[in-house]
């Protein structure tokens, strides 16, 4: 044969629906199967879900949420700089114990004007301070709303509450909850050795960490937060970085271009965090990234808006891209994480059997109520808008640094995409959803009888499915009356 048959001579990949996991002889009940598992070398996640880097997907109310319930947002970088900060902050500050941003007032200013600042600051209370940061009293809502009512313009001096109980750094929660039920206070001012204010404890604060229980947290206990930027953006890494962010994700349609390896090492030389690079899909671009990348992020292609295969005809089916990575990832300690072409948990939890250790989703996540953009209604349904970074409305909207764009172009007739701008059903909150994805990735640990993501990874085993094997897979030869919380035919 020549050469050019020789080419002929394919190798196969696999994707999603040509695999199943074969069910295992097991004794593990699917909610007693840990999910815990890493995104990066040094981060660590009760559940290995992140949300994509999309502007109709990851701004801070979605991370937020998805640190909550135990996941991880990875704000997008159609922001500029500044307010990419702030969102990461902002999550950061979410779940805090100790507030350290403290919203103050001054005992000379008018009960009215407090009001109005503590509205504007979204607070119920605030501690009273003089020019030395000394606490002086504490004024809430409560201790306002009569002056207001008779229309008094008194000072803050006169309507705060001067007995103040304080407290130093080091109290912890329940040391807190005690002050607080024994003065019946909501509040406790946190003061240094000079009685000079550094932080506010809250009760409101307090009950939020129990509440969130599975939560993805720091070692400081702030929640968990990712971040995208370009492989040239050294700028906007330090600034998140600096911001506080746990893991920066180099975000690249092709990380296997030589000239984004040599951005991403110089990215990762500059900051704190953990750096993810992406995205890749063979074993070469896993050789040449495992070096100093603290993740490796797997996906050409195969996201629901992408249409990176057909514009240019490159791409990895996603299954055999993750085990490629994987094979060379796992080697060196280095986690990887599957990104796109997730529609249902089933998806999900096959990506870690062949070899991720987290997963991304886009659509998965675009529908619910803390993604960013509006809700439209359609023939009486309920849509959210959804839109491939490559799209040309998400490039219009970018800055000239966007993962899809090789110039900017002059009008819009010139923009070579390889994204879809689209809408998907709107869902409600976030946790249901997350809710049933890690259900269903549970339940297909049980089925493999795998206690723990190691486990699991390494006793699962695939069974190729045919056409007709997937057809049987899914809802079949009956009329859906009522629609499951985790299944709509429409993904498929
Ligand atoms: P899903 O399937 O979860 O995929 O919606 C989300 C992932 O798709 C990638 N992405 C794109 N890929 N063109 C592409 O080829 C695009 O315009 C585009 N926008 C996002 C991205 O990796 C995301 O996490």
């Amino acid at each position: 044969d020549g050469t050019f048959s020789e080419k002929l001579r394919v190798p196969e990949a696999l994707t999603f629906d040509d695999v199943l996991l074969r069910p295992k002889e097991s004794r593990v009940e699917p909610d007693e199967a840990d999910l815990t598992s890493r995104v990066s070398k040094n981060v660590e996640l009760p559940t290995p879900v992140l949300s994509a880097a999309m502007d109709t997907v990851t701004e801070a109310d979605l991370a937020i949420a998805m640190a909550r319930h135990g996941g991880l947002g990875v704000i997008h970088r159609n922001l500029d700089v500044d307010e990419m900060a702030r969102h990461v902050e902002k999550v950061k500050r979410a779940d805090e114990l100790i507030i350290r941003d403290v919203v103050t007032a001054r005992p000379e200013q008018t009960v009215r004007e407090v009001d109005e600042l503590m509205a504007r600051e979204g607070v119920n209370g605030a501690p009273v301070v003089n020019e030395d940061d000394e606490v002086l009293g504490i004024i809430s809502g409560t201790d306002i709303r009569p002056y207001l009512e008779v229309g008094e313009q008194d000072d803050v001096a006169e309507a705060m509450t001067e007995e103040v109980v304080t407290a130093r750094e080091d109290t912890s929660a329940r040391e807190a909850l005690e002050l607080m039920y024994e003065h019946k206070i909501e509040r406790v001012p946190i003061v240094d050795d000079d009685e000079r204010l550094v932080g506010l404890l809250t009760m409101q604060g307090i009950l939020q960490r129990r509440e969130y229980d599975n939560a993805a947290r720091d070692e400081e206990g702030r929640l968990r937060v990712g971040a995208a930027v370009g492989p040239f953006e050294t700028d906007r890494a330090l600034a998140i970085d600096e911001a506080g962010v746990d893991v920066v994700f180099i975000d690249c349609a092709h990380a296997h271009n030589l000239n984004v390896v040599d951005g991403a090492r110089e990215i990762k030389e500059s900051v704190d965090a953990d750096v993810v690079v992406g995205n890749i899909g063979t074993r070469e671009a896993a050789e040449d990234l495992v070096d100093f990348a603290d993740g490796l992020k797997v996906g050409i292609g195969p996201g629901s808006i992408c249409t990176t295969r057909v514009v240019s005809g490159a791409g990895m089916p996603q299954i055999s891209a993750v085990a490629q990575v994987a094979d060379v990832a796992s080697e060196h300690g280095v986690p990887v994480i599957a990104d796109g072409g997730i529609r249902y948990s089933g998806d999900a939890i096959k990506a870690l059997a062949a070899g991720a250790d987290a997963v991304m989703l886009g659509s998965y996540f675009a529908g619910t109520a803390e993604a960013p953009g509006r809700v439209v209604k359609m023939n009486g349904k309920k849509y959210k808008q959804y839109r491939g970074m490559g799209s040309v409305g998400a490039m219009q909207s970018g800055d000239d640094e966007n993962r899809y764009l090789k110039e900017e172009p002059e009008q819009e007739e010139d923009y070579v995409p390889e994204g879809v701008e689209a809408a998907t059903p709107y869902k409600g909150p976030l946790r249901d959803e997350l809710h049933q994805l890690a259900g269903g990735m549970q339940s297909g640990m049980g089925y493999v009888g795998a206690e723990t993501v190691p486990e699991f990874k390494e006793r699962s085993e695939f069974v190729r499915v045919s056409s007709a094997g997937q057809a049987e897979s899914h809802a079949h030869d009956v009329v859906i009356t009522d629609e499951a919380p985790n299944y709509s035919p429409d993904s498929s």
